[in-house]
């Protein structure tokens, strides 16, 4: 979506030092921008994130007819044309970057009259789609990939779909809300199984927009035929944007940072656990409920970390968070072992290998496998990495750059704009050295 490429030099920096609300989650505000689409209704949502991705889902269902409002930013008002009120776009439906925007619509176009297209840019057109056309040619749905199965995917409307009892090959968020959202146009009941119990916001917005739902962790169960009823829905600070705080706290001597509102879903704060282990200072205070999610304010501060074998089980919980665990690791005292985490390698660039090269070029010793890696700690020097335009990479050697000997380089950074608006700010407002210059 970026076009102007930007890189970003990160300076050795002194104490971390604030209070802050990072912006909202993003799973949440794209399926908060779905399922208020889809209801009958007007509903609200605030802790938007106004974010690249969810900008563009949002921008895909004013061009399918639906009237979206912006009273303020981070704010919107969705004036929902119920299950069946979608026009056919005019054009191709851009996704951007988002993962999550395709491979959700991809389940949701599939029970439309009207045949859509699916594009993103570079990055979201090499990532895997079978994974969702698969099971939902298995649904009934017809849908045309590039070979390999990769976008565009071209989606034929007027398919009857019905219902599917699926298990899930890998643990995904993303190809389970695929399957629930075309299983609101399918005839009987969709019932979804996974390996590891995965982020369930589908699940409970479903539920909160009055589709009657029944799910526990690691199965959820829908039938067809029902209507979605306008809610409004309060999003709350992504825990994944928070975590380069946390590891950047940790890191920086005589650091203390305190992030508000932090959204703490058990099925994303496995890096708050990994960093507990390591020896992490992280404290929750006035813990409490906020739209649906529980929230706490996080307190970080200052602490030497230690290697740890990050426990398998935690990985479906921590998945968005392995690039800031590498930076941790590469400070900690001893090795760091990443194993199960083969999913690393089809996110927004292949994550294993880009932090392992990243890492090695500040001098930190990495053996990489094909599933995770085993990161030697030690003192990181200056130098120059290549974020492959993954907003996450980038982010995380910001945080390296703090602790570095010397300035990091970080090239192509524009992308943090897709899930992170305003990251440089808020970095340097709490002591980051953070400069960026526009090629
Ligand atoms: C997401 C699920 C995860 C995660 C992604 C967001 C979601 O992807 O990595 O950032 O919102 O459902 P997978 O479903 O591919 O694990």
């Amino acid at each position: 979506m970026s076009t102007a490429r930007i890189d970003w030099i990160s300076r050795p920096a002194g104490a971390l030092q604030g209070e802050m609300i990072v912006p909202g989650d993003k799973s949440i505000s794209h399926r908060a921008i779905m399922l208020a689409a889809l209801a009958e209704g007007t509903s609200r949502i605030d802790g938007f994130l106004e974010g690249e991705d969810t900008r563009a889902t949002a921008a895909i269902f004013a061009r399918m007819g639906v009237r979206i409002e912006t009273p303020s930013a981070s704010s919107r008002i969705v004036h929902g044309v119920g299950l069946h009120g979608l026009h056919a776009p005019d054009d191709v439906l851009d996704c951007g970057n988002a993962g999550t925007g395709m491979r959700l619509l991809a389940g949701l176009l599939a029970g439309q009259a009207f045949d859509t297209t699916l594009t993103g840019d570079e990055s979201l057109k090499k990532r895997p789609m079978r994974r969702v056309t698969e099971p939902l040619a298995a649904m009934g749905a017809r849908i045309d990939a590039e070979p390999g199965g990769l976008p565009p995917l071209r989606i034929r409307g007027g398919s009857k779909l019905r219902g599917i009892d699926y298990e899930l090959p890998v643990a995904s968020a993303q190809v389970k809300s695929a399957i629930l959202l075309a299983g609101l146009y399918a005839g009987g009941a969709t019932e979804v199984r996974e390996p590891h119990p995965t982020r369930d916001y589908t699940e409970r917005m479903l539920a909160a927009f009055g589709w009657p739902i029944e799910f526990e962790p690691g199965r959820a169960r829908l039938p067809g035929g029902h209507r979605l009823r306008a809610t409004d829905v309060v999003v709350p600070a992504d825990f994944s944007s928070a975590a380069f705080f946390l590891v950047a706290a940790t890191l920086v001597p005589g650091s203390r940072l305190l992030l508000r509102a932090v959204g703490l879903n058990p099925r994303r704060t496995g890096l708050l656990q990994a960093l507990r282990l390591m020896g992490a200072d992280i404290r929750e205070h006035d813990a409490r409920e906020q739209g649906g999610e529980r929230v706490a304010d996080l307190e970080v501060r200052h602490a030497a970390l230690r290697g740890i074998e990050v426990p398998v089980e935690l990985v479906p919980d921590m998945i968005d968070e392995f690039p800031i665990l590498f930076v941790a690791a590469a400070v900690a005292q001893g090795t760091t072992r990443v194993r199960g985490a083969a999913e690393l390698r089809v996110k927004e660039s292949d994550r294993l290998a880009v932090m392992a090269a990243g890492l090695r070029a500040l001098g930190i010793a990495v053996d990489e496998t094909p599933d995770g890696a085993d990161i030697h700690g030690g003192a990181p020097q200056g130098g120059a990495v290549d974020s492959h335009g993954d907003h996450r990479i980038a982010m995380s050697f910001a945080v390296a750059g703090l602790v570095a000997r010397d300035a990091v380089r970080i090239a192509d950074c524009a992308n943090v704009a897709t899930s992170f608006p305003g990251f440089e700010a808020l970095a340097n407002a709490c002591g980051f050295r953070l400069d960026s210059g526009v090629a």
